[in-house]
């Protein structure tokens, strides 16, 4: 019989840490608990319904099935341009600077592999999303935590970096509104990061899915709209969270066209694009979804934000009041840390949150509570974390 080993590529980086948390759940659902699912970054509202009606026409149409080509289709990229115009004042070119992808996580690790060498550095926020970390690793990269605190306003502080780390750096990952925290960066600290890169040389990828699940009448900026921006960053975006089409898989790299060009290069020898019918009805949804649709969708998600935190506060829980993106993240009573503290919340009250030990060190002593949950599931789950004894 063969002997399956792992290459020494995949024994850098563990298993993606969700996929350990689900099983966790699964063994208690099996045991008949109602487990409320606050660990899922995901969004529980469905898409606007014109652009469901609009991939079903598509999907009858028998020239939307074949291979749907490598760098997306005019009408999808014509759409993303025109959406960052409108929406950010980004004059994007479609054919070089726009490139669809099948959700953007699969984007974050395409340019890693595309532009990163063993032995380079890749610097990751601590607390971070974990794939920039992992792609990194699988890489051969070395990854270098730049840490996110409160007094920062969860901001990397990029003078702390040293100079013989960022002469190795290759790329330097941002993320905001942010997952985990839930801060938010101004167009002055991106105007602060542009000059940084260009000093540096290191080329920035701005990850911003939640740019559209925002509060308060906060509006996040692009990156890409600070002059200069466009030669040395790259952004990507996502209709996962923008448009509740998480399952959807469709994302794009927006920005420095050198980068574009090598990212697709990587792609185009491992997947074969985003099928047609996706392609039209993502298009769709970015043409023709009302900003009523999307603050109505983000009043939901304060709504259960200013629950959780009226709960948080009541139980002495320490929590970042987010203004973006889909999550809470909040320190632990004292004597927990963050993994024993989602043990004991999901084992005595059935109510899943994700450690904060999954977005680095820095997550030690937090957990992150999602949003993307049914309100009367919230209220649901904040009696149950109320009844506990902490
Ligand atoms: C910060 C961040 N980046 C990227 C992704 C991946 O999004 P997509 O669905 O576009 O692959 C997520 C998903 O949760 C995320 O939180």
């Amino acid at each position: 019989m063969t002997k399956i080993t792992l290459a020494e590529r995949l024994e850098r980086v563990p298993p993606y840490p969700f996929v350990v948390l689900a099983e966790r759940v699964r063994h208690l659902q099996e045991r008949g608990v109602d487990v409320i699912r606050m660990d899922i970054g995901a969004p529980d509202m469905p898409p606007p319904p014109h652009v469901v009606d609009s991939l079903i026409a598509a999907v009858r149409q028998p020239e939307m099935h074949g291979y749907p080509g490598y760098r997306g289709t005019p009408e999808l990229k014509a759409a993303f341009a025109s959406y960052y115009q409108d929406r950010f004042g980004v004059t994007l070119d479609p054919e070089q600077e726009v490139l669809p992808l099948i959700g953007s996580k699969e984007g974050l690790h395409h340019i890693t592999l595309a532009l990163v060498n063993p032995g380079d550095i890749v610097l990751v926020p601590d607390p971070g999303y974990p794939a920039y970390r992992a792609s990194a690793r699988l890489a051969g990269a070395e990854v270098v935590p730049m840490r996110l605190c409160r007094e920062n306003g969860f901001l990397p502080d990029l003078d702390t970096l040293s100079p013989s780390v960022l002469r190795r750096a290759k790329l330097l990952w941002l993320n905001y509104p942010n997952n985990p925290t839930g801060a938010v960066a101004s167009y002055s600290f991106f105007e602060d990061v542009v000059r940084f890169a260009q000093k540096w040389g290191v080329l920035v990828c701005h990850d911003a899915p939640y740019t559209d699940v925002t509060f308060d009448g906060y509006t996040a900026p692009s990156l890409l709209a600070v002059p200069g921006a466009r030669e040395i960053a790259v952004e990507f975006n996502s209709l996962s969270k923008a448009f509740n089409m998480a399952g959807w898989r469709v994302g794009v790299a927006v920005g420095c066209r050198e980068a574009i060009a090598a990212l697709l290069r990587m792609k185009s020898n491992v997947d074969t694009g985003i099928f047609l019918p996706l392609q039209h009805a993502a298009a769709v949804a970015l043409r023709t979804t009302s900003r009523e649709w999307i603050h109505a969708r983000n009043a939901a998600y304060a709504h259960r934000r200013d629950i959780i935190l009226d709960t948080l506060t009541r139980l002495g829980m320490e929590a970042h009041r987010p203004r973006g993106g889909l999550y809470i993240w909040t320190r632990v009573p004292s004597g927990y840390t963050g993994d024993t503290f989602a043990m004991y919340v999901l084992e005595n009250a059935g109510v899943a949150f994700a450690p904060g030990s999954i977005y680095g060190q820095e997550g030690k002593y937090y957990v992150r509570i999602s949003l993307g949950v049914p309100t009367e599931r919230v209220q649901e789950a904040m009696r149950r974390l109320q009844n506990l004894t902490l």
